[in-house]
């Protein structure tokens, strides 16, 4: 029982019309995009941590370029993802307010350590790979902010994975010591990647509504098995193994079958109880504490010039 207004609100989307923030908008809707856009948001800023960790450690001039370069465009994402949501009627306070008190989620993935420099290849490879994989995707969802942002940031993601990819090529390649650690990164970042698509199909709460209202376009388990097969030839090219014994080519079903994901872990790690939760919401709030005197400067500027205007 949709109401009159509600029911030309779907009929629009249903049509590909492009919903545009002063559009008339059920008030579920709104609060969905949020939802979503800000949990991207804070997902491109907490996801500068992992990777910030290697800056000072790059084994070459290239690599610390191309690994600041893309940190950059991440800080550049959340920047461009946080002025989408406050197209809503949001501000970026609260959002950054949310974030820092814990209540916010981000994505699970950049809760897990980065313990050698092949994990910043593993990165570009999985963790971005899959990025792409859901965000290709929504340059075609429904609300107009969103999917224009997707298609400015699934370039950018698509030099990321191309670089980390490279990394790891040149670690498979490499000496013995150097094959053994891409490996090792592929054995820890495989199945923290795949949870990235989020709870099965059937435990996934907000899928339906959001594919009704197009703001999803796919479901969490299609992505993820896209991720999966797009991903097992990588893996055949440079030599590594994935560490799951159940996977296989499944000729009837044309895709790989694949292990059970652990959920438990999922789940531990979306409570607040991964590896580096408690680490990565310090950092963020000091960075915030840190840069006030900043952001009050810059008040204070604007301020007095707007004062110098008046007189
Ligand atoms: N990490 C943390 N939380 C997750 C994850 C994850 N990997 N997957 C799902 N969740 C959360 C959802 O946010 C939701 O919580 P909420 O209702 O409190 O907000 C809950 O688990 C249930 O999941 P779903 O009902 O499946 O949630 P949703 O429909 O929002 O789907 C998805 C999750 C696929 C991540 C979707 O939000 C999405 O496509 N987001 C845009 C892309 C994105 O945020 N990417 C971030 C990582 S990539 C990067 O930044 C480099």
């Amino acid at each position: 029982d949709m109401s009159e207004q509600e029911q030309a609100f779907q009929a629009r989307i249903d049509a590909g019309v492009k919903i545009e923030p002063k559009d008339w908008m059920p008030e579920a809707y709104r609060k969905t995009l949020i939802r979503q856009i800000s949990q991207h948001a804070h997902s491109e800023i907490v996801g500068q941590l992992p990777e910030g960790n290697w800056v000072t450690r790059a084994p070459s001039l290239k690599r610390k370029s191309i690994l600041l370069a893309k940190i950059q465009d991440e800080a550049g994402h959340g920047l461009y993802l946080y002025s989408a949501a406050e197209t809503l009627g949001v501000s970026r306070d609260e959002l950054l307010a949310a974030l820092h008190a814990g209540k916010a989620k981000y994505s699970s993935i950049f809760n897990y350590p980065t313990l050698t420099w092949a994990d910043m290849g593993a990165i570009g490879w999985l963790v971005d790979g899959a990025a792409i994989t859901n965000q290709v995707p929504l340059c075609r969802c429904s609300y107009g902010p969103y999917s224009r942002a997707m298609i400015r940031v699934c370039k950018e993601e698509a030099f990321h994975a191309r670089q980390g990819y490279d990394l790891m090529m040149q670690l498979a390649k490499g000496t013995p010591e150097q094959k053994a650690m891409a490996q090792d990164a592929l054995n820890r970042w495989w199945w923290p990647s795949l949870m990235m698509f989020g709870p099965p199909d059937g435990d996934s709460v907000n899928s339906a509504q959001s594919m009704n209202w197009r703001i999803k376009l796919f479901s969490n388990d299609e992505l993820r098995q896209r991720m999966v097969d797009q991903t097992v030839p990588q893996a055949e090219y440079l030599g590594l193994t994935i560490p799951d014994p159940d996977l296989k080519w499944n000729e009837e079903r044309g895709h790989y079958d694949f292990g059970e994901i652990d959920w438990d872990e999922f789940y531990n790690v979306l409570k607040g109880n991964g590896p580096c939760n408690k680490e990565r919401l310090a950092t963020r709030v000091n960075a915030y504490e840190d840069g006030q005197w900043f952001r009050d400067a810059l008040v204070a500027h604007a301020d007095k010039k707007s004062a110098k205007k008046a007189a």
